[in-house]
């Protein structure tokens, strides 16, 4: 650490593709703090769920589900790498139907408490780039940076069917439109821009644009 620099707790929060997963990973990776990809927990119960047949709107189920399982985030050649209950899981957890999964079971309030002190614990000692829907509103909102990551609707289906180009670029905008509706829409912890955010719109710029953006705003913090 450079001295005189303080190593703060980041929070980046937005939509579906927004970018958050990559420029937190940047960024994270840049300053040499850890990376806490929240929506892995939510896809971790929805996955859990899915396999054990079980649906992912049945709130007391849901819940039951998020309590028992165990998570374990480790960086393992460069990438992040999620384990559920002792298993690794990083793959499996990426999958479209997986996110829808989760965003149902992100709407259950027994869920979201159920996972809310293990991303506490993961950001408690500063050095840390979290993201998700609501990490500067609810989870970390002492943060000392909270951005708010945004684009397009059109722009953030384009890269999500390059992403996965097997599925036609109008059905990957339509489950995003449903996947912001429920996520801003829940009545517990939605999608909101907090009133301490800077709001970074991402729509026709570079990763690296955003990046060094981010990098800038957390100097100005003393990161
Ligand atoms: O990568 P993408 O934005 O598609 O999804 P994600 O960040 O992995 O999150 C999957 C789902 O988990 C979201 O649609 C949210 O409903 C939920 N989630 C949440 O409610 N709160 C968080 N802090 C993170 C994710």
């Amino acid at each position: 650490m450079i001295p005189g620099r303080v190593r703060i707790a980041i929070a980046i929060d937005g939509p579906a593709s927004s970018g958050k997963g990559t420029v937190a990973r940047f960024v994270a990776a840049r300053l040499g703090y850890s990376y806490v990809d929240t929506g892995a927990l939510y896809r971790g119960v929805g996955l859990a769920l899915m396999r054990a047949g079980m649906d992912p709107t049945d709130a007391e189920a849901a819940t039951e589900m998020a309590s028992k399982l165990a998570f374990r985030f480790e960086w393992r050649e460069g990438s992040l790498r999620v384990a559920v209950n002792g298993v690794d899981e990083s793959e499996a957890i990426r999958g479209e139907a997986v996110g829808r999964a989760a965003s149902a079971v992100a709407v259950h309030p027994g869920v979201r408490s159920a996972l809310l002190q293990t991303q506490r614990d993961l950001g408690a000692r500063g050095g840390v780039v979290m993201d998700g829907r609501d990490i500067g509103t609810v989870v970390l909102p002492n943060a000392q940076l909270k951005v708010y990551l945004d684009a397009s609707l059109d722009e953030r289906a384009r890269r999500r069917h390059a992403e996965a180009p097997g599925v036609a670029l109008e059905e990957v905008r339509r489950q995003l439109a449903a996947r912001d509706q429920q996520d801003s829409g829940r009545a517990t912890a939605p999608l909101k821009l907090a009133e301490d955010a800077e709001y970074v719109d991402t729509t026709g710029r570079s990763v690296e644009e955003v990046v060094q953006q981010v990098i800038a705003l957390a100097r100005e913090r003393g990161a």
